[in-house]
C-alpha cells in the first residue's frame, strides 16, 4: 500500500513551534511566547514539507497512521524546529589551535593577525589544499553542526582573497551542498580581509573588477548557487567607503547583502547596512545606540555571536538593547578557527548567561529570526503548514533542557529530521 505521508511525530510531551503569526520574524514581545503544545503531533509529507502540526488528538482524528510511511512514538520527547546557525566559516585547512595558546597568554585578534597568523595564515593554507581534502573536512563540520541540531547553515568562503581560491572554496560548498542533507545558505567574502601585499584601495578593486564580474558570470550560468555577500569592515581590514561598494556592487547582483560590522571598533557600519538594506550584519559589540536605532527601523537582523565575544574576551553583544530597541536579533556560531564551535545549543546558552538573552529569546533567535538573517524565513525556523519538515526531537520533557544544558548534546539529541528523513 502506498503512503501519502513520509512522517509522523506522534504524542509528543512539548511541541515548541515559535508563534510567528505568519511573520517573517519575531521581535520583542513576540520573543516571549513560543507557543508550545503539550501532547502534539506534526505530519511531514513525501515533499518534505509539514502538512499539520497540532494536538495529538486532533492529528489522530485526521490522519490514518497506515498513510505514513515511517513513524515516530515521541512520547517523553519534546520536538522543537531544527535549529539555523546564521554565520559559520566552515571552508579551511590549516590548524590554529596554537592561536589560542597565544590569545590565552594575553595576545589580542588582532595582535595575531598583525604577526601574520589569523585570516592570514588560513588563507596561506586553504590556497595550497585541494578541492576534495576541503569538501572532506567541511562535510565533517557540517555533520557535527548537524548532530548538535543545525539543519540550515550560512557558509562563507573567504580564506582566498583572490578569484581561483575563492571560486574553489564557493565550489566546495555548493558540492556539500549537494551531497549532505543539511540546508546551506552560501557567502561570497572575498574581503575578509587584505591580502598581504596589497593595498585597501587594490583589494577592493581585484574584486570589483575580477572576483565580483566571474562570480556574476558563473551564478548566471547556473554552474553556480551564491546566496549573499559578506565583507569585514573594520579599522586595518575594509573601511567604510570599500565595504559600501563591495556590498552595493554584491547587491546589483541579487546577492543578500550580510557582513561583518562594528566588531572590534564603532565603524558605523549599522548605519552603513541599514541605509544599503542589509538582511543581516553579524558581530556589532561594538555598535553604537544611533547603530541600533537603524537596524531597528530598517528591520535589518543583528546576528549575534556569542563564542566570538567569549573566546576573544571582547564585551559583550548588547542583545538586551537591540531586543528592546525592536532589532530582529539572530545567533550564529561563527564557527572558523578562532572560534571552533559547531554547536548551536552552547550558543544559545552563551546568548542567556552572558548576554541576559531569556531562553524563548534565544530560540527565536536561533530559529526564525536566523532563518530571516538568510532570507529563508519563509521556509524555514519554524513549525508551520508548508514550511520544511526539518526538527529536532529531545529525550526530555522540557525543551529548555535544549539550552540550560551545558555540551554533551548527543544524549539530548534523539533524533534530527531535515525534510522528513532522519538524517
Ligand atoms: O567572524 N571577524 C572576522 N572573521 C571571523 C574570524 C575569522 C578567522 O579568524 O579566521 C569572525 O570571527
Ligand atoms: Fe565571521
Amino acid at each position: 500500500m502506498s503512503s501519502n505521508y513520509k512522517l509522523l511525530v506522534k504524542n509528543a510531551k512539548q511541541v515548541v513551534l515559535i508563534c510567528n503569526n505568519g511573520e517573517k520574524y519575531l521581535t520583542k514581545h513576540g520573543m516571549q511566547n513560543l507557543c508550545v503544545i503539550e501532547n502534539g503531533s506534526v505530519v511531514i509529507g513525501s515533499d518534505g514539507l509539514i502538512k499539520a502540526v497540532g494536538p495529538a488528538e486532533t492529528i489522530r482524528s485526521q490522519f490514518a497512521e497506515s498513510s505514513f510511511e515511517k513513524m515516530i512514538d515521541a512520547a517523553g520527547m519534546c520536538v522543537l524546529p531544527g535549529l539555523v546557525d546564521a554565520h559559520t566559516h566552515p571552508v579551511w585547512a590549516g590548524d590554529r589551535v596554537h592561536e589560542f595558546s597565544m590569545k590565552l597568554a594575553g595576545a589580542s585578534y588582532m595582535d595575531v593577525h598583525r604577526a601574520g597568523g589569523g585570516i592570514h595564515f588560513t588563507v596561506e593554507h586553504t590556497r595550497a589544499a585541494g578541492s576534495l581534502e576541503l569538501l572532506a573536512s567541511l562535510s565533517s563540520r557540517l555533520v557535527r553542526m548537524q548532530r548538535a541540531g543545525t539543519t540550515l547553515v550560512e557558509c562563507k568562503s573567504g580564506y582566498g582573497l583572490e578569484l581561483h581560491t575563492e571560486l574553489k572554496m564557493l565550489e566546495v560548498i555548493e558540492e556539500a551542498r549537494r551531497s549532505l542533507p543539511i540546508n546551506i545558505s552560501s557567502t561570497y567574502c572575498g574581503a575578509h580581509a587584505v591580502p598581504k601585499g596589497k593595498t585597501v584601495a587594490e583589494a577592493t578593486d581585484d574584486i570589483l573588477q575580477v572576483q565580483l564580474p566571474r562570480l556574476k558570470e558563473k551564478i548566471s550560468s547556473g554552474s553556480l548557487r551564491v546566496d549573499n555577500i559578506d565583507v569585514f569592515c573594520e579599522r586595518g581590514v575594509f573601511d567604510l567607503g570599500s565595504t559600501r561598494s563591495i556590498l552595493q556592487a554584491g547587491k546589483d547582483m541579487g546577492l543578500n547583502i550580510n557582513f561583518h560590522g562594528d566588531e572590534l571598533h564603532p565603524m558605523n557600519s549599522a548605519q552603513l547596512g541599514a541605509e544599503l538594506g542589509a538582511l543581516a550584519i553579524s558581530h556589532l559589540e561594538e555598535v553604537t545606540d544611533e547603530g541600533i536605532a537603524a537596524m531597528a527601523t530598517s528591520k535589518t537582523a543583528a546576528v549575534l555571536l556569542p563564542t566570538t565575544a567569549y573566546i576573544l574576551r571582547l564585551p559583550q553583544p548588547r542583545a538586551r538593547d537591540m531586543l528592546d530597541a525592536g532589532v530582529v536579533v539572530a545567533l550564529g556560531s561563527d564557527f572558523n578557527p578562532n572560534a571552533y564551535c559547531c554547536s548551536m545549543p552552547i550558543v544559545m546558552h552563551l546568548a542567556c548567561v552572558n548576554m541576559k538573552m531569556s531562553m524563548p529569546e534565544a530560540l527565536g533567535a536561533a530559529t526564525i529570526n536566523a532563518a530571516y538573517a538568510l532570507g529563508c524565513s519563509h521556509t524555514h525556523g519554524s513549525l508551520e503548514v508548508n514550511k520544511h519538515g526539518d526538527l529536532l526531537l529531545l529525550n526530555t520533557t522540557r525543551w529548555e533542557h535544549l539550552i540550560y544544558q551545558l555540551g554533551g548534546h548527543q544524549e539530548l539529541i534523539r533524533y534530527v529530521v531535515i525534510k522528513g528523513s532522519v538524517v
